[in-house]
């Protein structure tokens, strides 16, 4: 999401004569677009804001101009004031329902009179206020469907950052579709904070996640859909058959669970058991059996015991991950849980990471090497670190590269043999098209796989 909103950012202030620069020396404007969700997020901030002091001083000395440093998103957003008070060089803070805002912000920071905040929840959306996209975001991009979340997890800062829930009309979603994949999209990842809860107004009636994946995949040149990030309670039965049904949505859906313990599940105010987590695990794989599963984990939640702690491993166990992030569980100041009783030690959190990983490191692997031999339709999206590599997407989100290929393969989804499998990714070869014909009838890609 914060990708996104960078990109939207730049688009309003091209027309005030920004652009781009790959680096923040000699930059007329430095934003740091921030996270919240993790660790320490604030510091991090304020120790990157202390290195780029000196280059708005240099600045200000030996070209006399004024670099204007801000601090956008999430961190801005929860810290405000204390932003401007322990960094008074900062010009602008403003939080990520105001950004729409910056051409105003921009004219009075340059005007000099002191740092400009803008930590509001305006009344107006944003969405109505920002231009179209002007930069393309290649072949593979994001469109924001859906913010905030009202949800309450209670070791979560979203709510109180991003906001209140809030979804996109249909038609406004539809119309910027229709211009990324006139930029070169071939894949779009709808956005949201809590994606599945999307209920957007349409001109017959409210449409669901499901209903709005149906009218993306009916745009003429878009290959591939996904969304992100969605909440087990949303899980809707048409969207677990819009993975059956609609052919350009992709087999691969990152579905946090956080604890497989519901005692756990309870105290994060999470509104689902465990059980009802592989229920829709198993549907989901009933509708679309080769789907590619990830999740987020938090171990160490307060008052997560030994026990609670074995039922996630046995949930990682019965679901079968194809990948998965894992976090130690950490206060956030002003949410519930950072006050809670119980809270775990450092070294059992660790400990338990540990274990957990290794668990979902080996599935990781286990799922990259069940496609060895494969032949998989694949997104060249990006080069690759050196020269003559390509990187793409598979169905599976998994990251592929293979060698000695040409720019012009970017923006293509062409059929690779998978050569190389490893815990990250895998490595390929362009097939030829009968190579792949062949293949496919000798190696389904719907095989069931880990
Ligand atoms: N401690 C640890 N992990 C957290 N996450 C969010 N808040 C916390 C926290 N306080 C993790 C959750 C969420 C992901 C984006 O970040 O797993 O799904
Ligand atoms: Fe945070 Fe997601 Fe819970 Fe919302 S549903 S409070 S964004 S973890």
């Amino acid at each position: 999401m914060n990708m996104y909103d960078s990109a939207r950012m730049a688009d309003l202030l091209r027309p005030l004569g920004y652009d781009m620069s790959p680096a923040p020396q000699g930059a007329d404007m430095v934003i740091l677009n921030t996270c919240h969700i993790r660790e320490k997020a604030s510091e991090k901030v304020f120790s990157e804001l202390g290195r780029l002091r000196p280059l708005k001083d240099d600045m200000q000395q030996k070209k006399g101009r004024k670099m204007i440093l801000a601090v956008a998103g999430c961190v801005a957003q929860a810290e405000g004031e204390e932003i401007v008070r322990r960094a008074p060089y900062v010009d602008m803070v403003f939080g990520p329902q105001s950004f729409h805002r910056l051409p105003e912000m921009v004219a009075k920071a340059a005007r000099g009179a002191g740092a400009v905040l803008d930590t509001d929840f305006p009344a107006e959306s944003k969405f109505d206020f920002l231009p179209e996209e002007q930069a393309s975001q290649g072949p593979s991009a994001f469109l924001a469907v859906q913010e905030g979340c009202d949800k309450f997890c209670t070791f979560c800062v979203v709510p109180y950052t991003r906001g209140a829930e809030y979804s996109r009309p249909a038609a406004d979603i539809l119309q910027e579709a229709r211009r990324l994949i006139a930029s070169g999209a071939k894949e779009i990842t709808l956005l949201g904070q809590n994606v599945n809860a999307y209920h957007g107004e349409a001109k017959d009636g409210t449409w669901s996640l499901a209903r709005l994946i149906e009218a993306v995949a009916a745009l003429p040149g878009i290959a591939r859909i996904r969304y992100t990030t969605s909440h087990p309670k949303d899980m809707t039965a048409d969207l677990i058959e819009a993975h059956r049904d609609i052919p350009q949505l992709m087999p691969y859906l990152h579905l946090p669970v956080q604890s497989g313990s519901d005692a756990v599940l309870d105290a994060m105010n999470r509104k689902h058991r465990a059980e009802d987590y592989l229920k829709i695990i198993e549907d989901l794989r009933a509708a679309r059996p080769d789907i590619a599963l990830s999740s987020d984990f938090i171990v160490g939640f307060p008052g997560e015991s030994e026990k609670d702690f074995e039922a996630t491993m046995d949930i990682v166990r019965k679901t079968l991950y194809a990948q998965a992030y894992s976090f130690k569980y950490s206060p956030r100041p002003g949410t519930p849980a950072s006050v809670q009783d119980g809270q775990v030690g450092e070294d059992i959190k660790a400990e338990r990471l540990a274990r957990l990983q290794q668990l979902l490191i080996t599935q990781q692997t286990a799922f990259n090497q069940s496609k060895l031999g494969a032949v998989l339709p694949v997104l060249f999206d990006r080069q690759g670190k050196k020269p003559g590599q390509i990187m793409g997407k598979t169905a599976y989100m998994q990251s592929l590269y293979i060698e000695g290929a040409g720019q012009e393969l970017i923006g293509k989804i062409l059929p690779v043999r998978v050569t190389g499998a490893y815990q990250n990714g895998l490595a390929g070869e362009l097939c030829t098209k009968q190579d792949a014909v062949m293949s496919f009838y000798s190696n389904p890609i719907t095989q069931v796989s880990a």
